[in-house]
């Protein structure tokens, strides 16, 4: 038996499809580990009205790491109306397991690298001033503060009374006062400042570690001014102690236009929850998209590894599959930075950087074609067989 135990949560879909062939690349690099399942997903909630069971948070609380494929997610309603029969009505209510996650173990810091890797031909292009074709590398990690925000879960349609009367409070509350409750929804958006100064701290020191020049806050603090002032305030003041590393600030909305127009010139972007999941798919997409973005969730003591990308029910069923199993590796390879194996990790994301610049095995979405069964006889890879040419390629890049 292994010294080290990972809990194992591969979820719904493609997440059943990706997670053992990360497994795989794992044991190649020479790591041993003994993997536990932990039990998670829309099946649970259908069946049971619990997509999250007790067993598995016991398991994470005891072994500390896990690592996470995919759920199907749906809005509150449609996820209600998938209840098995003897479940309906009694009040079960969806929530994202992954968030509840999140929230449960106080896995507040994410970090998303999104890293160009030569040779990908999804990376972004555009044209230069000459007209010319140019490929900026990009090599960004956003920073997301993965608990809190508008994330926090604490909104109402038809708030009770109290909450009403506090709100009426504000005075920016008057063109309301007289919606009437039905007709009410409120969505809360908390930060805390502990909370604020952890993923400030942990970016800046990120940004040191791996030699970014910049954080940028990425919020919007023109408009928000509380909350992200907050994340603002306590970034300038961290920035202080760094004078090694610029602190810019933009909005979230003007970052979004910029992405396709200097995308190299960022390093670590921080944001608040909500800002921070859409910056960083906006980013994601500029080296590879779905096939290629990881995320870490950290807490003091708990952390999860995942893919960015959900469960995509409509290929998990295909035989052979053609997923590619490339973010679910990245993300296992961010879970050997935590466990201080950054030499297995270097050379998972060396591996990787090979398999995609000799363009000879190429999942589907490198061939840019649309998914679906015929992807195969088109010259599409396997997802396994986009993993075994990983692994040869670990045992040579050496
Ligand atoms: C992510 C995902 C999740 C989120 C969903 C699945 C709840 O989009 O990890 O970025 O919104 O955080
Ligand atoms: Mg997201």
């Amino acid at each position: 038996m292994a010294d080290r135990r990972i809990v194992a949560m591969p979820g719904d879909g493609i997440g059943r499809i990706v997670l053992p062939e990360a497994i795989r690349v794992l044991a190649a690099t020479g790591f041993e580990a003994d993997y536990v399942h932990g039990d998670i997903g829309w099946e649970l909630w259908c069946n049971e009205g619990n997509p999250l069971p007790q067993s598995t948070i016991d398991l994470l609380a005891e072994h500390k790491v896990g690592l996470f494929g995919a759920i199907t997610s749906k809005p509150k309603d449609e996820a209600a109306a998938e209840l098995s029969p003897e479940l309906q009505g009694q009040g079960h209510i969806y929530y994202s397991p992954i968030v509840g996650l999140r929230q449960l173990f106080d896995l507040d810091i994410s970090i998303r690298p999104c890293r160009s890797f030569p040779g990908n031909p999804l990376n972004f292009v555009r044209k230069g001033a000459g007209g010319q074709i140019e490929e900026p590398m990009v090599n960004v990690a956003v920073f997301r503060q993965n608990t809190e925000g508008l994330y926090v879960g604490v909104e109402w349609t038809d708030p009770p009374e109290e909450v009403r009367r506090a709100f009426e409070m504000h005075p920016k509350f008057a063109p309301f006062k007289d919606v009437p409750g039905p007709d009410l929804a409120l969505s809360t958006r908390i930060f805390t400042r502990p909370a604020c100064r952890r993923i400030v701290e942990e970016a800046f020191a990120y940004a040191r570690r791996h030699g970014y020049r910049s954080v940028t806050v990425c919020e919007k603090p023109n408009v928000i001014r509380e909350t992200s002032g907050m994340l603002e305030q306590e970034a300038r003041a961290a920035a202080e102690k760094y004078p090694d590393i610029e602190r810019w600030s933009t909005n979230i909305d003007a970052q979004t236009m910029w992405l396709t127009k200097n995308p190299e010139d960022y390093g670590v972007i921080l944001s608040g929850n909500m800002f921070g999941d859409i910056i960083s798919d906006a980013f994601a997409g500029l080296v590879g998209g779905l096939g290629f973005a990881a995320s870490s969730n950290v807490g003091r003591e708990v952390a999860i590894f995942e893919p960015t990308h959900g469960s995509a029910p409509k290929y998990a069923g295909l035989e052979p599959s053609i997923v590619n199993p490339i973010a679910m590796i990245l993300a296992s390879a961010m879970m050997l930075d935590h466990l201080g194996e950054e030499e297995r990790a270097a050379s998972i994301r060396g591996a990787v950087g090979k398999v995609v610049a000799e363009e000879r095995v190429r999942t589907y979405d490198l061939l840019k074609i649309p998914g679906g069964a015929s992807v195969i006889e088109k010259g599409a890879a396997t997802t396994q067989q986009m993993t075994d040419a990983i692994i040869e390629s670990l045992a040579t890049a050496g």
